[in-house]
């Protein structure tokens, strides 16, 4: 017997600086529906995800939730974990950077690659973006991400070194010789591109914070949080252990099959992380696949912006399988899309429960009409009509062009491929009229009806079993009702019409996918403001590095409208409250920001829209300063803003934030606070 093959699938590690979003249920759930498939095809599966935990970021937004960052980092894995099994991710693996394994390991695969000489000391002076980690070598200060846009802050300190400029040939070969490594192509385009136009060395470890893994014989360093961070790949798998069992699981399970990523992380996956290992020596990954972006109101979801939608808002109120077929159906996968509560219960309803759940009830139920619920015997070949036999063809059809879509993780058209079948069946149905054949009790008459109720039966069977991966929970039901066992088991390579069991007793009929509530996109909104006005429940990633807080919160509030988000400092006398004691003005958390974004909100003269960064996140603020200032002044200029206000919505617009102003004259005409000397984007005052 030849060892069963194996297949190891990836997804990205993700930050601990806030909670998790839909934007991280994508990849999750893409490589959940992959590894399951993989599984029920044979392959001896291991499916890893876990948190990305140490780095300025991370450090950052622990001190600004006032929590050590392992107390803070420990809380949010937590939640990330417990997401994904409230969602049913069956992962095999759940690696944190903080593991102790981890860290050896990281420690370990540093050393290999100094002692072979691709590291040296040097001085790094140039700028850097925290919220992505990444070393930006060309432009000033203020200089924006190439990823996120965000100001980039300048890091002049003494540094290891990594020699990526010796890899340049040797990643342009990779990539020649093996095209498939970086899909889709306009993806591996861009890389080659990139490291066409020159590699630098590149800055592997920092000297002036402490969260991080210390440099082996130097602890004064970190390592550098992406190089940390990419080799959990190996280090999840027994890289770096001494164990014999650790080595037996590395030797089988790496290199990687699969690692799946954002796009915008494709650099550090498909130029550093091959010459890493390649410096290392140790095998590369064999496919790096990369996907779009889940938009919500146009931009990028994410927790830097705040605009983002909680998995558990969605499956509390819709389930498990609708997120799940919802975002593998609805995006084309590698491209970016958008996601929205409306076209979320529009799939379902039409996809789900008019669709499958339709032709699983009306044909299970028939069966147990009209057959005492066992799969009837359809009749001999030579008895069938042409409509029986296009159903039988046609799902022959969908099974070959489904499992090819899907191993090609080409998920939306698979599923529409499977759905082409749903359909024709439904239409099968609803032409051959079975309720009416059922009238007619001669042999004839049964016989047609059997074969009618079996081909619809037998459809059923195929396409739950095709789309399992997918929706795991709803097919199990579906199998269970069809009267079969475990199908987790049905290989998917070799399924194929005519295997149903027949005269085999259905199981109890219930139905898969309710109709969706009337109401219930107008519950989900609900719950995601109530949720991001901080009281669903307390946690440390309500502070602001954390949040995702998509509410504003204005500062007074007058009469007969939203009043405009300034604080102001009042010239006008009022009475005089009691003293605060020094603890209660520390619950205000004041920063500096600064203004990237700024336009007038339509239909409100008082009101501009800002984003404003804050250090660790840009936020969105809407501030009633419209009528003393112009938009286009603001932008760059430095703002001090309350960080910590529970959000509020204004003008149907999310405001995270107020912002310090003193008021001068009757109409209160603001005057925003400032500095006399350059203060950094994040600092606090107090
Ligand atoms: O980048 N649309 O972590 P991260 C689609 N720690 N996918 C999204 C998304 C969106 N709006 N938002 C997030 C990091 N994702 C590093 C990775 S790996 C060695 C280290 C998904 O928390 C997508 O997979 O920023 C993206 O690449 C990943 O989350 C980024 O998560
Ligand atoms: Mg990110």
């Amino acid at each position: 017997m030849t060892p069963r093959q194996k297949f190891y699938i990836t997804t990205p590690i993700y930050y601990v600086n806030a909670r998790p979003h839909i934007g991280h249920a994508y990849t999750t759930i893409a490589c959940d529906a992959i590894a399951r498939q993989k599984r029920m095809a044979g392959f001896d599966t291991y499916f890893l995800t876990g948190t990305d935990e140490h780095g300025q970021k991370i450090e950052r937004s622990a001190s600004a939730a006032g929590k050590s960052p392992k107390q803070f980092v420990d809380e949010v894995s937590a939640e990330f974990r417990a997401l994904w099994d409230k969602m049913g991710i069956k992962y095999d693996g759940f690696i944190r950077t903080t593991d102790a394994h981890h860290e050896r390991g990281v420690q370990e695969m540093f050393a290999k690659i100094r002692d072979n000489g691709f590291i040296y000391k040097a001085k790094y002076t140039g700028q850097y973006c925290i919220a992505d980690e990444l070393y930006v070598n060309e432009g000033g200060p203020g200089t924006p991400c190439p990823i996120c846009g965000n100001p980039t802050e300048t890091v002049s300190e003494e540094n290891y070194f990594f020699k990526l400029s010796s890899f340049q040939d040797k990643l342009l070969k990779l990539y020649a010789d093996q095209p498939e490594l970086i899909r889709p192509e306009g993806r591996r385009n861009e890389v080659v591109s990139f490291v066409k136009s020159g590699l630098r060395d590149q800055s592997i470890s920092r000297a002036s914070f402490k969260w991080g893994i210390p440099v082996p014989g130097d602890p004064a360093h970190v390592i550098y949080v992406w190089m940390d961070a990419l080799i959990n790949y190996c280090t999840a798998v027994g890289y770096g252990s001494k164990e014999k069992r650790d080595h037996e699981m590395f030797a089988k399970y790496w290199p990687a099959d699969l690692h799946m990523i954002g796009k915008e992380i494709v650099r550090f996956h498909c130029v550093y992380w091959p010459a890493f290992l390649m410096a290392a020596g140790v095998e590369l990954p064999k496919g790096i696949v990369a996907h779009g972006w889940l938009l919500f109101e146009e931009s990028k979801m994410s927790k830097t912006r705040g605009n983002i939608v909680r998995a558990e808002t969605i499956i509390d109120v819709m389930g498990n399988d609708a997120l799940r077929y919802f975002l593998l159906r609805e995006i084309v996968f590698g491209q970016d899309g958008s996601f929205s509560f409306d076209a979320l219960v529009q799939r379902y309803d039409s996809d789900l429960a008019n669709g499958l759940g339709n032709l699983s009830s009306r044909t299970l139920t028939m069966i147990q009409r009209y057959f005492q619920g066992k799969v009837p015997y359809p009749s001999a070949a030579a008895g069938r009509t042409a409509a029986d036999k296009d159903i039988a063809a046609l799902a022959d059809k969908v099974i070959k062009n489904y499992n090819q879509l899907f191993s090609e993780y080409h998920f939306s058209r698979a599923l529409e491929a499977a759905w082409s079948l749903v359909g024709a069946v439904n239409k099968y149905i609803v032409e051959q009229e079975p309720w009416v054949v059922a009238d007619k009790t001669d042999e004839e008459g049964r016989s047609r009806l059997a074969t009618i109720l079996y081909t619809a039966a037998e459809a059923l069977r195929v396409v739950t079993a095709l789309v399992h991966p997918v929706i795991p929970d709803s097919t199990r039901k579906i199998w269970a009702q069809l009267g079969l066992a475990k199908i987790e088991q049905i290989n998917p390579q070799t399924l194929k019409w005519g295997d149903l069991a027949l005269g085999a007793t259905l199981g109890t009929i219930e139905p898969v996918f309710p109709r969706s509530e009337k109401n219930a996109v107008e519950r989900m909104q609900q719950m995601e403001q109530d949720r991001a006005a901080g009281g669903a429940k307390p946690d440390a990633t309500q502070e602001p590095a954390g949040t995702g807080a998509v509410a504003g919160q204005p500062a007074t509030q007058a009469a007969g409208g939203p009043a405009p988000n300034t604080s102001a400092a009042s010239l006008s006398p009022t009475a005089k409250p009691a003293p605060i004691s020094i603890d209660d003005f520390a619950k205000v958390e004041l920063r500096v920001g600064q203004v990237k974004v700024a336009e007038k909100v339509k239909g409100a003269d008082k009101l501009l829209r800002l984003e404003v960064d804050i250090g660790t996140e840009v936020r969105q603020v809407v501030a009633g300063i419209a009528l003393a200032y112009e938009p286009e002044k603001l932008i760059g200029r430095k703002v001090v803003i309350v960080a910590n206000l529970a959000p509020r919505k204004l003008r149907g617009l999310e405001s995270n934030g107020m912002i310090v102003a003193a008021s001068i004259g009757e109409q209160g005409s603001p005057v925003l606070a400032g500095f006399l000397e350059d203060v950094p984007v994040g600092a606090r005052l107090k």
